[in-house]
């Protein structure tokens, strides 16, 4: 336990942030906006099972799931799990991304997923008196953990091309503790130049830092801004292996940034890494073919699916490079939503922004082929047919007439 008052004091506000704050994720989203009563993430650790058959488009997620590679070392360290890592694996798997990216060991922390960090680093950074700026649309979890901290959002709506508007985000609070880039942007899957970002960094408030969400990168044409970090500048940059890596579900992700700003995140929390995680993220680092195949492979769906939306007049909001894209559909996006989810087919989420917009995750060929049915049939229907569907439970689970 600390000993003088002030470090007392500075731990009590740690333990206290920390123990109020839950890690959101795409899962809780996307659980909670399959609700009738919508509205707020599900504080909880377990989701009811999607019905049988479903289309999950909804969350973000990868169905091919891990690698070969991957799935093999999960297999064959099983056995070993019942000591915490045996053969260190989370240090191989640190090892692996400091070398594959010119960085020292030191600038990378791994996590269970990219949430936690995310969080944290807004808890470290933000405060009553430091702000939290982002884009809008964006991903809205750094805004859950504004709310432990106190600190105020600022929201800047994308530019007329759906890049973040980093002049007037910069602009928006001279007080800002966090500057949040997501690039690919969750939910449009549209990017934000290297050039703009590396102005932000050279005009953002004094004492803020930049937290670069590079979630998506894999799946687009960007570069990275990884070299930032290595020239030792306030950026931390987040990464999950949730998406391109198919890994949601076992859990891998890391911050990256100086070790001195890293060491702020520690006090929020430090959980020692499922020994299943680091291994497989490790070999699907190594994996050569992982990148360039998947990258095609949801980069063809998607733009098969983009292709029948605009062939069929559905006006897709601007130019994705991710693995989602949102639809306007000119009407309220969360009744069709649920005239979707009545037809088996999860898709995203809608933003208080853009209400008429849904966003939709790329699945398999398979998948898209059933939410063009499904899409076609809801946007053929009159709108009021969608705006009063309603079929779901409290718990999530399609009503028996909708089914
Ligand atoms: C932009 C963005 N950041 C971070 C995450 C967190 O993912 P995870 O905690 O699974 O690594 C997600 C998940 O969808 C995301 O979309």
């Amino acid at each position: 336990m600390p000993t003088s008052a002030s470090s007392r004091r500075s731990f009590l506000r740690f333990a206290s942030l920390a123990a109020a704050t839950p890690i959101f994720t795409e899962a809780h989203f996307a659980f909670a906006a399959q609700q009738t009563s919508a509205a707020k993430p599900a504080t909880r650790r377990s989701f009811t099972p999607p019905p049988p058959g479903a289309v999950l488009i909804n969350a973000n997620e990868n169905p091919l799931g891990p690698c070969k590679a991957a799935c093999d070392v999960i297999a064959s360290i099983a056995p070993s799990g019942g000591r915490y890592d045996l053969f260190g694996e989370t240090d191989k798997l640190t090892k692996t991304f400091a070398s594959q990216h010119g960085l020292k060991e030191e600038y990378i922390a791994v996590y269970a997923g990219s949430s936690e960090p995310l969080h944290y680093t807004v808890l470290a950074f933000t405060s009553p008196t430091r702000g939290l700026v982002l884009a809008d649309p964006s991903y809205e979890a750094p805004t859950y953990a504004a709310r432990t901290s106190g600190a105020k959002v600022t929201k800047v709506p994308l530019t007329p091309t759906y890049a973040h508007d980093l002049k007037a985000m910069v602009a928006a609070d001279p007080a800002a503790g966090v500057i949040y880039i997501c690039n690919p942007n969750n939910p449009t899957g549209t990017l934000t130049s290297k050039q703009e970002i590396a102005w932000a960094y050279d005009n953002k408030p004094k004492g803020s830092v930049l937290l670069v969400d590079e979630a998506y990168i894999h799946l687009s044409d960007s570069p990275d801004v990884l070299d930032m970090v290595a020239a030792d500048k306030d950026i931390i940059v987040l990464r999950t292996f949730s998406k391109i890596y198919g890994m949601a579900g076992i859990r891998c992700g890391f911050a990256v940034g100086r070790p001195d700003l890293l060491a702020k995140l520690q006090p929020f929390g430090q959980n020692a890494m499922p020994i299943t995680g680091s291994a497989a993220a490790n070999v699907s680092l190594l994996d050569v073919e992982l990148i360039p195949t998947r990258k095609k492979i949801i980069g063809d769906t998607r733009a098969d699916t983009i292709a029948w939306l605009n062939t069929n007049k559905y006006k897709v909001i601007g130019n994705s490079q991710s693995n989602c894209f949102m639809i306007d559909t000119g009407r309220n996006g969360k009744q069709v939503i649920g005239a979707m989810a009545a037809k088996n087919v999860m898709i995203g989420r809608t933003w208080p922004i853009w209400p008429n917009a849904v966003r939709i995750s790329v699945g398999t060929p398979a998948e898209m082929a059933k939410f063009k049915t499904a899409f076609k049939e809801v946007m053929d229907a009159p709108a009021t047919a969608s705006l009063t569907a309603k079929p779901f439970t409290a718990d999530g689970r399609v009503l028996p007439q909708y089914a």
